[in-house]
């Protein structure tokens, strides 16, 4: 990566970390950097020990004493070639290292709701992303299928449907149950016990049994537990989403015990009004509990037990949680536990915290007391897709199988592209014109762009030879884009660190504004020499490359019509 071998020369002349930078303005170069006001050297003398180096046409000196590096075009032409000989690999690394990232995360007889979207979808590019750079990952589905929810879900099951049923009959109808079922009689539930206190109490108790191991209360949840997985994996399937393991809250009852005496003999709990808390030294944090007067544990005691498993199990350099912004109390309170506990220090772990998906105001706005189900959201995506499709010149070509085909990978794409085009702090608006937009910042507007390079390509009868590409002329908008296109490597490696696909997209919404452009502008099939084709091919041949390295780090299919 040309980024990284300017940082050594810099470092070897000045002894510095510098900070290297894209200049906004072309005419400052490709890279700068204002090493020599911070280090208060000669920038004149480190320009000249550099400027022979053969990447660069020139190295200048400008301003209070910025350097500029200008790269040769010779180098410029060959990361074409690079791409072509490297093809999928093209951006990779390979860094040894090792991921655990906890992502998607819904819970346990719930509708899988559209607040769990982001998690999956963005975790799931983060994975990609980490894989890509040669780190081994681990990506876990920290499913909520524990906690006093369940006393209170059991308890209306009970009451509602069960009454004094047993045996098949019973069973029958645990089976028959549906998440809109349990999801109603949740907020039954609260809705009476609002009334009748009593029915707190009572909730905690089948809960409590729940823990204990009771036979009846494990039948009942475990008949949740299967139901809700069979929902999820509905969407994962539409969602192309691969998570390596669904270990969930109720994978660690067992280890809970030692993890609240090892907090209690390190003198890190303390009991509290009959609870057990942990008390924040260091930080202007509210305590934590880990066990509750009743004696029950707490998601926070959980997520220990379960930091202690993931350490022990895959000695990770790193721990991602890709979780709603609204836990950030909670993973605060966790990391400072854990560094309290003397298990592993803070910066080992971070919280993608991301904000909240809003509706524009239309069909599918959020009614009151009604979450919006995922489901319903992505096959209204799909079937938008497909009418554009139909509606579409291109999709003229398209036999009716491949239409439909290609009409779902356009609308999963447009989501998951929305989502992942914005930071992942902030809150997304979800609205549909701006999502399926074939002309704007949108999935379906790369996927466009790339499935009109393989067209090209198709159309050239195109067979990607390691050609390398003689020097010719170039005009201005083939230059704009070799001279953004080497970025590609370091913007992955950018996007890992700050766990930001944004960047990604970013990156390829600005090389197929261009390459559109370019298109626009310039014959290629029938370009004006022989040599000028062979380039123009090769060049659409590694724009459609990275474009298709970046759509699926993002998860994003790239069909090859559309
Ligand atoms: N199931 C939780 C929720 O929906 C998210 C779990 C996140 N992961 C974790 N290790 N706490 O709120």
């Amino acid at each position: 990566m040309i980024r990284n071998e300017i940082a050594k020369l810099l470092r070897e002349i000045t002894g510095k970390e510098a900070r290297i930078e894209h200049p906004a303005d072309a005419g400052h170069g490709d890279y700068s950097t204002n090493i020599a006001m911070e280090a208060k050297l000669d920038a004149k003398e480190i320009a000249r020990k550099i400027e022979d180096n053969p990447m660069f046409e020139k190295v200048e000196v400008a301003g209070p004493g910025f350097i500029n590096f200008f790269l040769t075009k010779e180098f410029l032409l060959d990361t074409i070639t690079q791409i072509l000989r490297q093809k999928e690999k093209y951006g990779g690394a390979e860094q040894g290292k090792t991921l655990v990232i906890d992502y998607s995360a819904p819970n346990i007889a719930k509708p899988f709701g559209i607040g769990h979207l982001r998690s999956t979808i963005i975790g799931q590019a983060l994975y990609n992303i980490y894989e890509f750079l040669g780190w081994q990952c681990i990506g876990d589905n920290h499913l909520g299928d524990w906690g006093t929810q369940f006393g209170e879900l059991i308890y209306q099951l009970k009451k509602d449907k069960l009454k004094d049923k047993a045996g098949k009959e019973k069973n029958k109808i645990l089976e028959d149950l549906t998440i809109e079922e349990l999801e109603k009689l949740y907020v039954k539930f609260h809705e009476e016990a609002e009334k009748t206190p009593k029915m707190g109490e009572e909730a905690r108790s089948w809960f409590k049994k729940l823990e204990k191991g009771d036979k009846e209360a494990k039948e009942i949840w475990q008949a949740c537990v299967d139901l809700s997985l069979k929902e999820f994996d509905r969407i994962y399937k539409l969602l192309a989403i691969k998570i390596d393991c669904a270990l969930g809250e109720s994978f660690y009852q067992g280890m809970l015990k030692k993890v609240i005496d090892e907090a209690i003999k390190k003198k890190i709990a303390t009991k509290s009004q009959g609870a057990l808390i942990i008390k924040y030294p260091q930080e202007k944090l509210p305590p934590a509990m880990i066990l509750k007067s009743d004696g029950a544990t707490t998601y926070l005691t959980r997520d220990l037990a379960t930091i202690k498993y993931r350490l022990k199990k895959w000695k990770p350099d790193l721990i991602l949680y890709e979780v709603g912004a609204e836990q950030y109390l909670h993973f605060k309170q966790l990391f400072w536990a854990v560094e309290l506990l003397r298990w592993a220090k803070r910066e080992k772990f971070f919280h993608v915290a991301h904000g909240l998906i809003r509706f524009k105001e239309g069909k599918l706005s959020t009614r009151k007391g009604r979450t919006i189900h995922l489901e319903e959201v992505l096959k209204e995506a799909i079937k938008r897709a497909r009418k554009i499709i139909e509606q579409s010149e291109t999709g003229r070509g398209l036999s009716k199988e491949e239409k439909e085909k290609v009409g779902e990978a356009v609308g999963i794409g447009a989501v998951k592209y929305n989502d992942l085009s914005q930071h992942y702090s902030g809150d997304i608006i979800f609205d549909w014109d701006k999502i399926l937009n074939l002309k704007g910042n949108s999935g379906p507007y790369l996927q466009y762009t790339f499935a009109r390079c393989q067209s090209v390509l198709r159309k050239a009868e195109y067979k990607v030879k390691d050609e390398k590409i003689k020097s010719i002329d170039l005009n201005k908008e083939e230059e704009d884009i070799l001279r953004i296109i080497y970025e590609f490597p370091e913007v992955i490696e950018e996007a890992a660190k700050n766990f930001s696909p944004n960047l990604i997209c970013n990156f390829i919404f600005g090389l197929a504004q261009r390459y559109n452009l370019f298109y626009t502008l310039h014959p290629i099939i029938k370009a004006e020499t022989p040599e000028l084709k062979v380039f123009r091919l090769a060049l659409t041949a590694a724009i459609a490359q990275v474009l298709k390295n970046a759509l699926s780090l993002l998860g994003i299919s790239a069909p090859e019509k559309m």
